[in-house]
């Protein structure tokens, strides 16, 4: 097994691996051990069936039921994103982790390309342990400690309409009651800082007026956007992404309409609220981003 680096804090191809057979105990690890340190893997040329992708997946954890995303048939696990001219996305153009609106968000997300448009498509993942870092101090000692609130937000859509959609809304509402997570949280396995708010699925943040937290979520949001804590993947039928929701954001590119693409995706469910431990400190090396500017008086021979 190969494990090649793509960008300096995120993404890397893992090659020599066939997930059609089965993984050995110490192969699994060893891809375990990749996706965190590198938050989203991925392998080309894998000829697996959905029920195949299912027990991948299954390794990680119980998976999740998502209840906004058309369900496979006969497998409840598997959500299927196709778009074309009759179904535009949904959202998925808008930077995010999965589910951070339920109490334990989302996992790990494992994704597989059936079909690609001619060109675009494809899809980016943003370092949120690097985004945390590139914070200025004054700016991490801030956002450290404070809370914001979670909602499926964008998703509110597919219920409008007739009086049997709001009863759905008003289940919905019910069993994703707004739950609130630290702005910075700990990573539970590697103990790293996360930037733990996104653009699609934040409403506010805890104890701030609505300026205030308008204002500082859009600086925090910004984050994701920086190029140097992104990887950019360009999908083929047959390639498959693992990544993980507790230390990176992903935007798909809509950039392919009326064009049909098709994926396929399954989602580990979480086993934890997410938090903040102030003692923590990272376990082993991680690369890190310095963005330093020749012209910054903080860069170096300042002073
Ligand atoms: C998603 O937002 O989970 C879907 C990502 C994609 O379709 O590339």
């Amino acid at each position: 097994m190969e494990i090649i680096r793509c960008q300096p804090t995120i993404g890397a191809e893992i090659r020599g691996v066939d997930l059609a057979q089965p993984l050995s105990r110490e192969t699994f690890d060893a891809i375990h051990a990749a996706l965190l340190e590198h938050k989203i893997v991925f392998f080309r040329d894998q000829q697996i069936s959905a029920d195949e992708q299912v027990e991948f997946a299954r390794r990680f954890g119980p998976l999740e039921v998502n209840p906004f995303r058309p369900q496979g048939e006969n497998r409840p696990e598997l959500q299927i994103i196709r778009n074309d001219g009759d179904n535009p996305v949904l959202s998925t153009d808008v930077w995010h982790a999965d589910l951070p609106f339920r109490e334990k968000p989302t996992k790990f997300t494992i994704l597989r390309c059936l079909e690609m448009p001619a060109r675009g498509g494809d899809t980016l993942w943003a370092d949120m342990c690097a985004a945390y870092d590139g914070l200025s101090e004054p700016l991490r000692t801030l956002v450290t400690g404070l809370d914001a609130v979670h909602d499926f937000k964008n998703f509110r859509v597919l219920f409008r309409g007739d009086p049997g959609k709001r009863e759905q809304l008003a289940r919905m509402e019910e069993m994703f009651p707004n739950p609130t997570h630290p702005v910075v949280i700990t990573h539970p396995e590697t103990g790293r800082r996360v930037l733990f708010v996104n653009r699609q699925f934040t409403l506010r943040i805890n104890g701030m007026n609505a300026d205030e937290s308008r204002q500082l979520l859009e600086i925090l949001y910004q984050q994701a956007s920086v190029p140097e804590y992104q990887f950019r993947l360009r999908w083929r039928p047959g390639t498959l992404a693992v990544w993980d929701n507790r230390s990176c954001q992903h935007y798909a590119a809509n950039d392919y309409y009326p064009q049909r693409r098709h994926m396929e995706r399954v989602a580990v469910a979480g086993d934890a609220r997410p938090r903040f431990d102030p003692q923590a400190l990272p376990s082993g090396d991680h690369a890190t981003i310095r963005r330093v500017h020749a012209f910054d008086d903080t860069g170096p021979g300042a002073g």
